[in-house]
């Protein structure tokens, strides 16, 4: 027979913790818990199952996809279904007997008080961005004495703060009167994580967006924080342990192993946390217009498959495609190359590298939704290939794994773990590649040092090479974690000193020609980009074709082999960096290309080419040279033009 609920045995595990009449006492008190989304839906299930059975609940809002991530509520079944119906559901599953009164409008000046009626806790669970709301209630819970604790999901840790009657105020911690909004969602930021110990993890802080009222947020946060709460709802309520109050705070980070406490006396008067502000400002704030709120349009089969495959990369991020669309499922790729302006690609076939790349993304892409593609391509203009892609349902079509890895795929430019490949590893790696090519491995120590002097003899000629100063001008974004068109500058993979000598130097070809004599100015950029991290890799590794190849239609096929090599690196979490232009500077000079007028660079390339040769078998079929290593994904990258600007009329 089904069990019966009942109280004294639902809540008996507590006991020993608290005592059976400790119990009882959380039982017979009455909390309030304003927002029923990130966090507050895992405060109310956390108290319920403390054994509180009174509760005074409010939201206005509804489950959507986007808060799966983190809202004890959201689910595929709840989605567009009010939050606070199914809370209130959750919690007469887990606890028949509960009482709740709800405030389906949210609160306002006109429910407040019956919202904090014979309330005997205040937890909070606003909206971070519903300040007015929030000031009002803890306006109200202090005029009728009424303990209020907030405990703020902060990346994968929690900060949290009290408010006991007669103690230190909400308004008189934060002090947000009189301050314009953005100004007020920064000090209340401010004054939530005094101890910013999330602030060495936020990899992309450009998520953390007051003034467009948007920010990242873990479930791990919102766990931490409902543990949290619920442990000073119980202290309150049972008269034990020490309960701090404002200025005090704490936050427990789970990810930096730290746990701190807090004290700013005078609250916001505070010279740390006025400093904070005017710090915060510019970082924040400062020249940040409020994006308008976009819906995202619902794109065609076309454009889905296309906004995967964009993803695909390209030599210096060029995105040396546009695609225009025929129908809902064909379009065509117009191929362009890059040889009028950039060095590396004087012959195109860089460019068509990446076209085979693009093209072995597209048909990945496609299997994500059950099609296949044919693809017709003219190659009659090798600068303006067109391809045209029909995209085609194929019942037995099953989605590649390489599909999760299109947009995760990434250069890692600096050192790397160096345990050796697993025979595992580089089994599935050379499976990775179709018929045609095959791959050439250097993994001993002695290996990876020749690779490090070529890759360091390569670089010097790169850097001291006029033709090629215009593209290292043109192609780094200085300063910048991402970059939609170009690389940016903390993915290149040189300490912010370096960084600042080569913007200085890239400044003019004669500040290069100054440092290069006077001051060894490549030397440093060459160790940091290349000796080093060719040391530290697990392995060097060359795609070799069977068969010389030379035409832009070759170079194309080589491509998707590479894009199907590198998304394998991906998907075995390895990290990948190309070593192309040694490759290049080869080929150059095996096809006699004029790519220098500088007799001193021709003679440093070809003592790359010989160093080549002597290390890479059948170096001349080799269509991508790079190195592979143990690594984290990159915590800066290139980013990709948004599809809208890759599809013209
Ligand atoms: C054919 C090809 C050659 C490349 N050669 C180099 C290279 O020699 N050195 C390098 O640092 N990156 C190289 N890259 C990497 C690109 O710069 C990179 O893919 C692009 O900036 C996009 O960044 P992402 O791959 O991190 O998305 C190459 C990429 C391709 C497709």
């Amino acid at each position: 027979m089904k069990q019966a609920f009942e109280y004294d045995l639902a809540f008996s595990r507590n006991i020993g913790w608290f005592t059976e009449s400790e119990q009882q006492v959380l039982k017979s008190k009455r909390v309030a818990i304003a927002g029923m989304g990130g966090v507050g839906g895992s405060h109310l299930l956390t108290l319920l199952r403390l054994g509180i059975t009174k509760f005074h609940l409010s939201d206005f809002d509804e489950f959507a996809c986007e808060n799966t991530n983190r809202q004890a509520g959201a689910n595929i079944e709840t989605y567009d279904k009010k939050k606070l119906d199914t809370m209130v559901e959750m919690a007469q599953s887990i606890n028949p007997e509960v009482e709740i009164e709800c405030f389906p409008e949210g609160i306002n000046p006109s429910n407040v008080d019956a919202f904090l009626q014979n309330v005997d806790c205040y937890v909070d669970s606003l909206d971070f961005f519903a300040l007015d709301a929030r000031i009002m209630v803890f306006k109200s819970c202090s005029e009728k004495s009424i303990p209020a604790t907030t405990a703020a999901p902060i990346g994968m840790g929690t900060a949290y703060l009290n408010f006991l009657p007669g103690k230190m105020t909400f308004e008189e911690y934060f002090g947000l009167n009189g301050f314009s909004e953005n100004e007020q969602y920064l000090k209340f930021f401010l004054g939530l994580t005094p101890a910013a110990l999330q602030k060495s993890y936020l990899v992309d802080p450009s998520k953390l967006d007051l003034a467009g009222k948007k920010g990242p947020s873990t479930i791990v946060g919102c766990q931490l924080a409902a543990g949290v709460t619920a442990t000073q709802v119980a202290k309150i309520f049972l008269n034990r342990g020490k309960v701090l109050n404002v200025p005090w705070g704490l936050h427990f980070d789970a990810y930096t192993n730290q746990y701190k406490k807090t004290w700013r006396p005078g609250g916001y008067k505070n010279p740390i946390q006025r400093l904070a502000f005017i710090l915060g400002k510019k970082m924040f704030l400062a020249d940040k217009p409020i994006p308008p709120s976009t819906k995202a349009k619902a794109l065609t089969t076309a454009e889905q498959v296309l906004n995967y495959a964009r993803w695909a990369p390209s030599g210096d991020n060029s995105q040396c495609w546009r695609f225009k669309l025929i129908d809902d499922t064909s379009f065509i790729v117009l191929a362009t190359d890059t040889r009028e302006h950039v060095v590396y690609d004087l012959d195109g076939h860089s460019s068509h590298l990446a076209h085979g790349i693009i093209l072995e993304t597209i048909d990945i892409a496609a299997t994500k939704f059950g099609l296949t593609t044919q693809v017709n391509s003219d190659f009659t203009d090798e600068t303006q290939v067109k391809i045209t892609v029909k995209l085609i349902k194929d019942e037995s079509t099953l989605e590649s794994n390489l599909v999760p890895f299109i947009k995760l795929r990434a250069v890692q430019r600096r050192a790397m773990g160096t345990r050796l490949l697993t025979t595992n590893e580089k089994h599935e790696l050379e499976q990775s590649i179709p018929e045609g090519f095959s791959i050439q491995w250097f993994e001993s120590f002695s290996d990876k040092k020749a690779m490090a002097k070529l890759n360091f003899c390569n670089a010097k000629t790169r850097l001291t090479m006029k033709e090629a100063f215009a593209v290292h001008q043109e192609i780094i974004e200085w300063k910048a974690q991402f970059s939609e068109t170009k690389i940016p500058e903390q993915a290149l993979g040189v300490d912010w000193v370096t960084a600042r000598l080569m913007q200085w130097m890239f400044k003019s070809w004669d500040r290069i020609k100054f440092s290069n004599k006077y001051l060894a100015g490549t030397i440093l950029p060459r160790i940091q980009l290349d000796f080093i991290p060719s040391l530290k890799s697990c392995a060097h590794f060359a795609i070799v074709a069977d068969n010389k190849i030379s035409s832009a239609e070759e170079y194309v096929v080589a491509g998707r082999a590479i894009q199907r090599f590198w998304l394998t690196t991906a998907k075995l979490g390895l990290g990948f960096q190309p070593e192309q232009t040694p490759v290049i500077f080869a080929r150059y000079l095996n096809n006699n290309i004029n790519f220098t007028s500088d007799t001193n660079v021709v003679e440093n390339a070809k003592k790359g080419k010989k160093m080549f040769e002597n290390i890479v078998s059948n170096s001349e079929n080799t269509v991508f040279l790079g190195r592979i290593g143990r690594s984290e994904l990159p915590k800066s990258r290139s980013t990709r033009l948004p599809l809208d600007k890759l599809i013209i009329e």
